[in-house]
């Protein structure tokens, strides 16, 4: 991506006019750092969590969902070190300000200090506090992983750059439990795995790039990071992290909780060994995939004499994958044979849609906006031999095919 501001501001007017994303509570004002995903950001951020999906977890034999619940007990904050370490500094009157950056929430009516807790600033936590939940459960064997796809919420000082900064935003997260002689060779193949969901999501390798995070500025559970930068139209910053945790969280709960949490380990004839695993964590934000995307995918060029704006996304991660017009909308058999059509194809891809409204060439441009990879028009000559236009989005060229022969996508199925 071109390390151009005017970009930032044409990838958010398109998100806006076209239903990707909305200001938060934008008819009182909005309301800073928080945003809205209309229906065509719904289904790109469904279809991020597919593709991540499957790279992250279905097609691997040792991994274990959870959906745990976003507020939990204010001990389990205190544990993990939120309540003491997560914090920001904020330079007010020439004072520099400790601020934590964990929002504050009561729970119950009675105002009590006991009933005070946090929304959960990240998903992790969510999953050691249920590892001995899964290990009773499962009986898994090292190593396996625990994965969630939730809410994380942070208070942020200044958050910025439309989803780049938010203050509710979603995380992707896998704890990959290890043993502590095991963490180097699985710190490098959950890397691997990190490169190639971002080759998967289209983005250019040559703009993202490993920082080595130095110690003084690495997490306080983290032995190494590597984060992924991205060059965002407003700079190089943070896409996605991935971190060595040690035993640090399980070790502070089973302390803070008195609940032991060691792994029995394989136990041969005569008992295993028992002890805490090691963490490896790649940890991916939603909303800054979806940012990475836009502005990724977004280019200005010009098409038979004309110059269109078009969204270059992965065809599979397209909020639209057909789009089915008659070629005019006054002829009748024309409109019934392409509503034949487009619900014929609509059983097959769901993530199909009809439309009449104009001439072709605006209707085009409609869905090169929003990054839909085929059009599919019906004319006169469909009547005749049952053929039909396929328009490719990227090249504007266009063949004649059968409406069965489309190129179809494989529907994912989530486990
Ligand atoms: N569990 C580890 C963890 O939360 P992090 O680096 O603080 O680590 C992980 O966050 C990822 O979450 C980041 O790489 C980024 O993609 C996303 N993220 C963090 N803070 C964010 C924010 N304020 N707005 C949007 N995304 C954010």
């Amino acid at each position: 991506m071109e390390n151009k501001p005017e970009l930032l501001d044409k990838v958010v007017s398109l998100a806006k006019r076209r239903g990707f994303l909305y200001q938060g509570s934008e008819i009182y004002g909005g309301m800073s750092g928080f945003w809205d995903y209309g229906p065509l950001g719904v289904a790109l951020k469904e279809n991020i969590k597919k593709l991540w999906r499957q790279i992250f977890v279905s097609s691997r034999d040792d991994m274990y969902g959870l959906d745990a619940a976003i507020i939990m007990n204010p001990r389990v904050w205190k544990a993990s070190g939120h309540v003491g370490g997560f914090i920001d500094s904020l330079e007010a009157e020439g004072k520099t300000q400790k601020f934590n950056l964990m929002f504050k929430t009561q729970v119950g009516a009675l105002k009590d200090s006991a009933a005070a807790s946090y929304l959960r600033p990240e998903t992790a936590q969510g999953i050691f506090v249920n590892f001995k939940n899964i290990v009773d459960s499962f009986h898994p064997k090292l190593p396996f992983g625990i994965f969630q796809i939730g809410k994380a919420f942070r208070n942020e000082i200044t958050p910025r750059d439309f989803l780049f900064r938010m203050r509710e935003f979603e995380q992707m997260e896998v704890e990959y439990f290890v043993r502590a002689a095991d963490w180097e060779h699985y710190f490098g193949e959950w890397r691997e795995i990190m490169w190639r969901f971002i080759g998967a999501l289209g983005l250019n390798k040559e703009d993202v790039h490993e920082v080595e995070v130095p110690e003084a500025e690495r997490a306080h559970y983290s032995k190494r990071t590597i984060d992924f930068e991205y060059d965002f139209p407003f700079g190089r910053q943070e896409l996605y992290g991935l971190a060595y945790r040690t035993d640090y969280d399980l070790r502070q709960h089973q302390e803070t909780s008195g609940v032991d949490l060691s792994f029995l380990d394989d136990p041969p004839a005569g008992g295993g060994n028992r002890f805490l695993p090691h963490v490896i964590e790649p940890s991916l934000g939603i909303d800054r995939t979806v940012l990475a995307l836009l502005g990724n995918a977004y280019v200005e060029d010009e098409l038979g004499g004309e110059r269109r704006t078009v969204l270059r996304l992965e065809p599979e991660l397209a909020p639209i994958k057909f789009a089915v017009f008659p070629l005019l909308k006054n002829k009748p058999q024309l409109v019934k044979q392409a509503q034949m059509i487009y619900r014929e194809l609509k059983q097959k891809v769901p993530a199909t849609v009809f439309d009449d409204n104009d001439n072709i060439g605006k209707r085009y441009r409609r869905q090169d906006e929003i990054g839909t990879p085929y059009c599919l028009t019906i004319d006169f000559q469909t009547l005749d031999d049952g053929t039909v236009t396929i328009r490719d989005r990227d090249s504007g060229k266009q063949e004649r095919i059968k409406p069965e022969e489309a190129p179809y996508f494989k529907p994912h199925f989530t486990p």
